[in-house]
């Protein structure tokens, strides 16, 4: 039987949480009994603009319903100002929800600085300070968990989404080295990759879909993640309408030339076929596990 998962003694902040799915994970973590710093600058999904009530509307919802919230309005390149907030309310930060972004959709040779950077610092700067804000705090107290927004624009591409595409899978990079650091204290870092219809996809799915996808549908994952069942780390799971399931990188078995001798490209090409196929793919978990073909490669030719 599985036991109830309860965050009665935990605080956890959910950054982008005056709609969307930020919301969804606010109001359920909220049920399951922690106490919840509700962030959002309520500015447009093009980020532009603020405004107080996002937040304040969500953790009035939550009141409403028996729970425990405060509502924070920094922007998440404010992070510090963030987990600030929470330590003031609540005298702690157990999960930090990385999930506030905005989209400036563009194909590449109409992109502008503007739209790189701001995505960039959204997406990336924004997770980074709230997550480094709550760092030391989680080492502290030999417990913690993170969880980081990623996307499938980022996993496998999204015409006229470059910008957005470098962040999202640029959060993955960022999971999977904390994810080994905090290790050692407790700290869990995992990544999702969800779909829901929220502002930001509205539009973009036909609308039967859209209704389907609710963003309530992507909130247990995020809350097991969260929770002191999960013992996973450095997990990227793609979300939503229900679904769930997890990603790892696939690589071919490969090719191995003679290194004493050099190879040449035409060695290259009349070996791509071969260098391309994952019949026999190996899943490396590690950097060392991923080193470890090239290593018999040398070994091979070795003395
Ligand atoms: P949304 O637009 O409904 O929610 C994003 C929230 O982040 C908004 O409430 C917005 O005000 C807030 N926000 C934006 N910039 C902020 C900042 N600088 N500081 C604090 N809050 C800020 O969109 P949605 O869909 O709920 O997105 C949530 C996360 O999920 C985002 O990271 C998004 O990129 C990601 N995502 C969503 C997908 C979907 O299908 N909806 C697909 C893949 C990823």
């Amino acid at each position: 039987m599985t036991q109830p998962i309860r965050f009665e003694d935990k605080v956890v902040i959910v950054t982008g949480a005056g709609g969307g799915l930020g919301r969804a994970h606010a109001l359920l973590f909220a049920r399951h009994g922690a106490r919840v710093l509700v962030n959002d600058l309520g500015g447009t999904a093009q980020g532009e603009g603020a405004s107080s009530s996002a937040a304040d509307r969500v953790v009035e919802e939550i009141r409403q319903a028996g729970g425990t919230a405060v509502a924070n309005h920094d922007s998440v390149t404010d992070g510090e100002r963030i987990v600030e907030q929470a330590l003031d309310s609540f005298g702690r930060v157990d999960v930090v929800v990385n999930n506030a972004g905005i989209l400036r959709d563009r194909t590449f040779h109409k992109m502008e600085d503007a739209d790189w950077d701001l995505v960039y610092r959204v997406h990336v700067e924004g997770a980074y300070k709230v997550t480094r804000a709550a760092w030391p705090l989680m080492r502290e107290q030999g417990h913690g968990r993170v969880i980081f927004t990623a996307s499938t624009s980022g996993i496998y591409g999204n015409f006229g989404q470059a910008n957005y595409g470098m962040a999202k899978l640029g959060l993955y990079g960022l999971t999977r080295t904390l994810a080994l650091e905090g290790r050692k204290s407790n700290i869990l870092v995992n990544a999702i990759a969800p779909t829901g219809g929220t502002r930001m996809t509205e539009g973009l799915i036909p609308p039967q879909v859209f209704e389907q996808l609710k963003p309530e549908l992507v909130s247990p994952l995020v809350v097991y993640l969260a929770s002191e069942q999960c013992q996973d780390s450095g997990g990227l799971f793609e979300v939503g309408g229900g679904w769930m399931g997890k990603v790892r990188w696939e690589r071919s078995l490969g090719v191995g030339f003679d290194p004493r001798t050099g190879f040449a490209a035409e060695d290259v090409a009349a070996n791509w076929t071969r260098i391309c196929d994952f019949q026999d793919a190996a899943h490396p978990a590690d950097n060392l596990e991923a080193l470890r073909e090239m290593m018999a490669n040398l070994q091979k030719y070795a003395g």
